[in-house]
């Protein structure tokens, strides 16, 4: 089995591990911070004890057998001998700029490296390495081991190899991707994040409470989650971010980030992670 390499063991690095751990694949998890490679384990253990439950009975695993396939640390040279990494830390362009350089000199030539981005440029990751060609976006849904389809970016310079490489892992994982080309935030938040942002200018704007907006599209669209609802499971703080990298990367207001977002977040406010964002967890 593949030795794979997961960075960041926040919302998306825990799901992305346990996906990985669950379909056999040896996982090494990276994070900078102690408390959060304890609170990912125990996480990990409880939503694999719990899958059964959430995949109707579908499908269930061993949470210790689990947790068995993933060695965790604070050092990212541990992943000197894995062949695909998959990088989840914070979307903060200061803080991925500094994975890639050190990821390029750790890890074989041969590796490839996967971005889990909202909307950062692929390419502009890319040039940060001596190997472009083998780097590539995958923005994975949360919760990552429910979800069936992700979207994968095409960077400038990633070949067709990279491509064919990361579909044998993707379908490993039990996963379809829709590859789409890399212009920031892709077509996923290029649109969501615009929908959620605006949501919450119709709250700061008392159009609307949050369980109002919601129902709106649950009930009069039908959509399985509302703008708000799904900003809270992404966590405020990502989604202030993503729109913060959609403002500088076009240049253009319509994705300037809502006062009410910015205010929740600088008081902590940043959804389930959290505790609390439009609601209580
Ligand atoms: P998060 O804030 O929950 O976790 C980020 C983790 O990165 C933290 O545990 C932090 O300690 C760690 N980290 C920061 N610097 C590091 C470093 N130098 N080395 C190792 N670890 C480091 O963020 P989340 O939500 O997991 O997002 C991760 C990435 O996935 C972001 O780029 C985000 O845009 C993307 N994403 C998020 C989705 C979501 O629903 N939350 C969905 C799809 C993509």
């Amino acid at each position: 089995m593949k030795k794979v390499g997961v960075i960041g063991a926040g919302v998306m690095g825990v799901g992305v591990a346990q996906n990985l751990a669950q379909s056999g694949f040896n996982v090494r998890l990276v994070d900078v911070n102690e408390d959060i490679l304890a609170h990912a384990k125990r996480d990990i253990y409880n939503n694999a004890r719990m899958h059964q439950f959430y995949t109707r009975g579908k499908e269930s695993f061993d949470p210790d057998e689990v947790l068995s396939r993933i060695e965790s640390n604070l050092h990212i040279d541990v992943l000197c001998d894995c062949d695909f990494v998959i990088e989840n830390v914070t979307e903060k362009w200061d803080v991925k700029k500094e994975i890639y350089p050190a990821l390029d000199k750790i890890c074989p030539e041969s590796a490839v490296f996967a971005v889990n981005t909202s909307c950062m440029s692929i390419t502009k990751i890319g040039a940060l390495t001596r190997r472009p060609d083998r780097i590539l976006g995958i923005h994975f849904m949360n919760p990552v081991p429910l979800k069936s389809t992700v979207e994968a970016i095409r960077g400038a310079y990633t070949s067709q190899e990279t491509i064919d490489y990361a579909a044998d892992i993707l379908s490993g994982m039990g996963k379809k991707y829709i590859l789409v080309n890399d212009m920031p935030g892709f077509v996923s938040n290029r649109v969501l994040m615009l929908t959620i942002n605006e949501a919450i200018w119709t709250v700061q704007d008392q159009v609307a409470l949050p369980e109002d907006v919601d129902r709106i599209f649950k009930e009069c669209f039908g959509h399985t989650s509302g703008p708000l609802e799904t900003g809270d499971l992404i966590g405020l703080d990502t989604i202030l971010h993503s729109l913060e990298v959609l403002y500088e990367s076009y240049q253009d207001p319509k994705f300037r980030a809502c006062p009410l977002l910015r205010q929740m977040v600088s008081a902590g406010k940043c959804g389930r992670k959290t505790g609390q964002g439009f609601y209580q967890y």
